[in-house]
């Protein structure tokens, strides 16, 4: 029987859920320490500490408020959660105009209430998005779920127990500032804002400073400095031409994922996209996966997968 395995308490836009089995077949054998600098919902790292032997996760995001969520979840769960749960109560009385109330005028006493309204505003938002403007205001207009459960006592438990059973650091910080102290060995996943690959794609606004074209060449100079040093890294990015260049000296696999951010479900499937490895894939699991692009070139560890190394 297979373990199932508990996902993250948060929606996110780009959240890697629908990606873990994939990111599963590419992993290192053994972690030590593992760095998740782009963390939002955390999915992977809610993954690798149920499925793998204990390790040290350094995880961390630019994003004040979903990094003080991550805190207040792991160390002041109860209190959290009786906030949400009057959230709920006061949200099914008149769920638009609390909607707003809590988007626009509401006023947090502490960092426990500014992570219960981060995540009553996730749960009731339209499609879990996160999004802010020029002066950093959350912007995201009322959603339309039906039912939304914004206080999922169960979930918001077993989360706050993985942060707190697993050897974890969480802060608030640039990529950058990060992976300057990862050392050889050490295993970091990658998943920043991605390359639009259409102009209607162009999905960045997870924080007020977007993540252009710079600075996904900066991020790949990074990857290079990381792999000079014998850090095992994985990327994910949009599936488009300008990354598998500056991605051209690794291994580039292409797979095919459904995103979640689209409100139309239709265009939610068939989507590409890339993950970038520096390392000898895992060998172990050779099994078929739908969801990996099958019109595979040979590639001997991996018959399943699509590698465009260059
Ligand atoms: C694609 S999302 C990560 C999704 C995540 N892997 C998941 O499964 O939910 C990208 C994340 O990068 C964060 N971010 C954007 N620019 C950043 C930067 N310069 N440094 C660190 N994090 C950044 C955003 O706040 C966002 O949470």
């Amino acid at each position: 029987m297979h373990k199932i395995i508990k996902s993250s308490f948060l929606k996110w836009a780009g959240g890697k859920k629908r990606l873990l089995s994939i990111l599963d077949k590419f992993m290192p054998e053994n972690i030590e320490r593992y760095f998740e600098p782009f963390l939002g919902s955390g999915a992977f790292f809610f993954y690798l500490v149920q499925t793998q032997k204990k390790f040290q996760a350094i995880l961390s995001d630019s994003n004040f408020e979903l990094i003080n969520t991550f805190k207040e979840l792991r160390d002041s769960t109860n209190e959290l959660i009786d906030i949400l749960y009057e959230h709920q109560v006061n949200y099914y009385k008149n769920r638009e105009k609390y909607y707003y109330f809590i988007r626009d005028e509401y006023i947090t006493k502490n960092n426990t209430e500014l992570a219960g309204r981060f995540i009553f505003l996730n749960k009731a938002c339209y499609n879990g998005l996160y999004r802010v403007n020029r002066s950093g205001n959350f912007n995201v207009p009322h959603g339309r779920y039906i039912n939304p459960k914004i206080c999922n006592k169960e979930k918001l438990l077993d989360c706050s127990e993985l942060l707190r059973i697993s050897d974890v650091k969480i802060s608030c910080d640039v990529y950058k500032n990060i992976t300057s102290k990862c050392e050889n060995n050490d295993f970091i996943y990658l998943d920043p804002p991605y390359f639009p690959i259409s102009k209607t794609s162009n999905f960045t606004d997870y924080t007020k400073e977007s993540f252009g074209l710079l600075e996904h060449n900066e991020l790949a100079k990074e990857y290079e400095r990381l792999n000079s040093i014998g850090s095992k890294v994985i990327l994910s990015n949009s599936n488009s031409e300008y990354i598998k260049t500056l991605y051209k000296k690794h291994d580039i696999i292409k797979i095919k994922s459904s995103r979640n951010i689209s409100c139309n479900p239709n265009k939610r499937q068939n989507h590409y996209d890339l993950i970038i490895l520096n390392f000898d894939k895992k060998t172990k699991d050779k099994k078929i996966l739908p969801e990996i692009n099958s019109n595979s070139n040979s590639n001997s560890n991996s018959p399943n997968t699509n590698s465009i190394k260059q």
